[in-house]
């Protein structure tokens, strides 16, 4: 089962890797299109590389190496520290954000492929100073221990109450199922997404 982010079980020095055969893949593919229309190819780096982003509804304008990751990038450039990095390999999924709505493991994707796609972050989640529900829920249902796992748990489970305003255990289990939580509150987190999901029908 999968929540849909993407956590192929690769090393962090194989991604990378696999990252730059990627990129040369792309260089070439590029070559071949400059060839055939002028245009020039993009070429990121060896140094930072300006970047504008857009996070949590505001355009956020950086300069970054291009080896930095989406996870790394909002928590030492951009102070959102409420994403969290546990293994920074695509196994636990701590570092959960949005893209374009969809939750994705921060850790696995190069900032500078984020391009024009809407970053939310859990501090994102909220209206003001008004709880999303499924974080007044895991407070009213005592959905965490230390807290480490939070912030990815509530991205997804958010993300699944938009795509299934209803979910069954089921679909909660799967949504939050590449989740690793080390204190074990899984139950409680099911607990607490169903009850944010009857307090929307409500
Ligand atoms: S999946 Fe990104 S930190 Fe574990
Ligand atoms: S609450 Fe501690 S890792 Fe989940």
């Amino acid at each position: 089962m999968s929540n849909g982010c993407h956590k192929p079980s690769v090393s962090r020095r194989s991604f990378l890797a696999g990252a730059g055969v990627a990129a040369t893949g792309v260089a070439l593919v590029g070559e071949v299109h400059a060839a055939v229309t002028g245009d020039a190819p993009t070429v990121y780096g060896p140094g930072s590389v300006p970047l504008t982003l857009t996070v949590n509804g505001k355009a956020r304008t950086v300069s970054i190496e291009p080896q930095v990751t989406l996870a790394e990038l909002l928590r030492d450039q951009l102070d959102l520290t409420g994403t969290k990095i546990g293994c920074d390999r695509g196994a636990c999924s701590a570092c959960t954000v949005w893209l374009d709505g969809a939750p994705v493991a921060s850790c696995m994707l190069l900032a500078v492929d984020v391009g024009s796609r809407a970053i939310t972050t859990i501090e994102g989640l909220a209206t003001g100073e008004t709880l999303h529900p499924v974080q007044e829920a895991f407070i009213a249902h005592d959905a965490m221990q230390c807290g480490y796992c939070t912030p990815g748990m509530v991205m997804s489970s958010a993300a699944l109450l938009q795509r299934i305003p209803q979910p069954t255990p089921e679909d909660i289990h799967a949504a939050i199922s590449g989740h690793v939580c080390r204190c074990g509150t899984y139950p409680h987190i099911v607990e607490a997404v169903q009850a944010a999901s009857m307090a929307r029908k409500a």
